[in-house]
């Protein structure tokens, strides 16, 4: 058998973003012992990319916020397909979260009077995010990292890959992985398992995701027996860099909107006034005028439309491009230059200010940005149970991105960072009590022989595929058939090419050695990319309305209907099985909180 190193632990964390580190740290506080793996170097994470701050009902910027106001926004923002306990668990305990970061030694901005300071984001009534300038998910990282690094019993394998989880009798008990380094492989033993490693962003060409966002996650629960939900829905950030295009894609936060910033089109139009949906008239700003009240600070003054939720916000970027008003490179000008002072842009937007100065030559205080829609987010994921993030597999667990529920079918900005902290706190500790109360179920070694030879199959002298060309051609495919908007046709027509490219990619070939492979990783990634990939454009096929992130030129309006249920992935036999499930109804008094139409 292969030279490899075997590991055993009560629990291991795949995914070592600020879900991973979150559930590490719960895990391990209960005593369990954990091993954490990340893709990369602990603390490079697209937690990070969660640039403008983290949702929590602080209530330090405005009284009014509490908990029962973020619920509303949320499913009011997830087009009520939210998993309605997550949303009520996560505004519930975000504030506490966001408290216990600082006990941690996070660094919150202030407010004048000394507490958290909290600005205003997307489809939150009040401002609500706690933030550090624009660089919060670096410094939730680095706290987390720092606690995580002095927690009893918790191993961190760096620069190291999950490929296979392995199952005993429908249940998760281990793990097979590779070091990106030398090459070497590692079984993991766990009694239980979380799955937190992010989104899928690179299975797309424009996206603000670094090259760890292959849907690895997803990929594995699903391989090992978990369902997937809701995969159509995908987050197009409205705002990433459209230029130059070596960085095109590249997050410009939604911070900017957040302190003032407006969106125009090339004839100096504020065209957001014109895409404000009914359902958050009663909320939004229809002019200037009043628009200004909200910038000059006037208490209860209406939100001004660049700061409607982002798949509304997206949308009408695109079609300003698609009717002639875009910006000279296909986007549109976003401009804090006109709104704030120099001073207060460099200081409460420091890495926006740096990050277009380096990469873009332009001065964001003195000229207006380009921007457009980027691949940020996938709201769908591995279908978990609210109360312990259990998923639908026997010993797996899942938090962060890589979960479904609490997001539904459009995420507001701000929601991932405490949803990561939230959740991952309650997948840890669940996935620990799991395992202290379970016997170990040793790895059953055919299946792990047969799990090796997988991961080190594109070695094999027949394969002949370039795995490079292979991601340009699936990124083209999820562009062109599973983009911000979608129909029958293109949707029937990309599951047919993903098919295709399916047996292709089982073709694809590593050049070289297992050192420092990137070929060879890529050869894996890819594998998982098409798994997600055909889950997504399956899901959207079969969800025919328009809705959140989710938009069919061919229906669409809101389907009643569909608005009930969620779409679950499932393998089968046959391949991949797509399921409507009844989606869970919330109690009436909250039904009704939410439906009201200003608050
Ligand atoms: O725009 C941003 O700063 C992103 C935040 C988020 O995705 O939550």
């Amino acid at each position: 058998m292969e030279d490899f190193e075997e590991k055993k632990y009560d629990v291991l964390v795949v995914g070592a973003g600020g879900a991973g580190i979150r559930a590490a740290i719960a895990a391990s506080d209960e005593g369990a012992t954990v091993c954490l793996v990340s893709k990369s170097l602990l603390g490079k994470a697209h937690t990070v990319m969660a640039e403008g701050g983290a949702a929590a009902a602080l209530g330090n910027a405005d009284e009014r916020d509490n908990w029962k106001a973020h619920f509303r926004d949320t499913i009011r923002g997830g087009k009520h397909l939210n998993n309605w306990k997550m949303a009520k668990i996560h505004a519930e305990q975000a504030p506490e979260r966001i408290m216990e970061l600082e006990k941690w030694g996070a660094v919150f901005d202030r407010t004048k009077d000394g507490k958290i300071n909290q600005r205003n984001f997307g489809g939150h009534r009040f401002p609500r995010l706690a933030h550090v300038g624009d660089r919060t998910g670096l410094e939730i990282i680095r706290t987390v990292q720092d606690k995580v690094i002095h927690q009893e019993n918790v191993d961190i394998l760096m620069e190291c890959t999950v490929s296979k989880i392995l199952t005993e009798k429908n249940q998760a008990i281990g793990a097979l992985a590779y070091y990106r380094n030398n090459g070497k492989l590692v079984s993991i033993q766990a009694k239980s398992i979380i799955i937190a490693t992010g989104g899928i962003g690179k299975a797309y060409r424009v996206t603000s995701n670094s090259w760890e966002y292959t849907g690895d996650g997803h990929a594995l629960a699903y391989l090992a027996g978990a369902d997937l939900q809701d995969m159509e829905f995908i987050q197009f950030h409205p705002t990433g860099m459209v230029w130059p295009p070596s960085v095109k894609g590249t997050l410009v936060t939604e911070g900017v909107r957040g302190e003032g910033g407006i969106l125009l089109n090339n004839k100096n139009e504020r065209f957001m006034f014109n895409y404000i949906p009914e359902a958050f008239a009663a909320e939004t700003a229809k002019n200037e005028e009043e628009a200004n009240d909200w910038l000059k600070g006037v208490k209860g003054a209406m939100r001004p439309p660049e700061l409607l939720t982002r798949d509304v916000v997206a949308k009408a970027i695109m079609k300003e491009v698609k009717e002639g008003r875009g910006s000279p490179h296909g986007g549109a000008f976003l401009d804090i230059a006109n709104r704030q002072t120099s001073d207060y842009i460099k200081k409460k937007l420091p890495s926006m200010y740096h990050q277009f100065k380096e990469l873009g030559d332009l001065d964001i205080t003195t000229e207006p940005m380009e921007v457009g829609p980027t691949t940020h987010y996938m709201m769908g994921g591995i279908r978990v149970d609210a109360e312990t993030g259990a998923s639908t597999l026997k010993g797996m667990y899942a938090a962060g991105e890589a979960a479904a529920g609490l997001h539904g079918a459009n995420r507001l900005g701000g929601n991932s960072l405490s949803d990561l902290l939230v959740f991952g706190k309650i997948a840890g500790t669940s996935a620990a009590i799991f395992a202290l109360n379970n016997k170990e179920r040793a790895i059953n070694r055919d299946e792990l022989n047969m799990a090796i030879n997988e991961t080190l199959e594109s070695f094999g002298n027949d394969k002949k595929e370039n795995p490079y060309h292979l991601h340009e051609e699936l990124q083209d495919i999820m562009e062109n058939h599973a983009g911000i908007v979608r129909d029958e046709k293109d949707l029937t027509k990309g599951i047919e090419k993903l098919k295709e490219l399916d047996k292709r990619v089982d073709n694809a070939k590593a050049f070289g050695n297992r050192a420092y492979n990137p070929s060879w990783h890529l050869c894996l990634d890819l594998k998982n990319m098409i798994i997600t990939s055909l889950a997504v454009t399956e899901a959207a096929k079969e969800r025919r309305e328009s809705r959140g992130g989710h938009t069919r030129l061919d229906y669409p309006d809101y389907d009643s209907e569909l608005g009930m249920l969620n779409i679950i992935i499932r393998k089968s036999i046959d391949g991949i099985n797509v399921i409507k499930s009844d989606k869970k109804t919330m109690p009436d008094d909250l039904d009704e909180f939410v439906h009201k139409e200003a608050i």
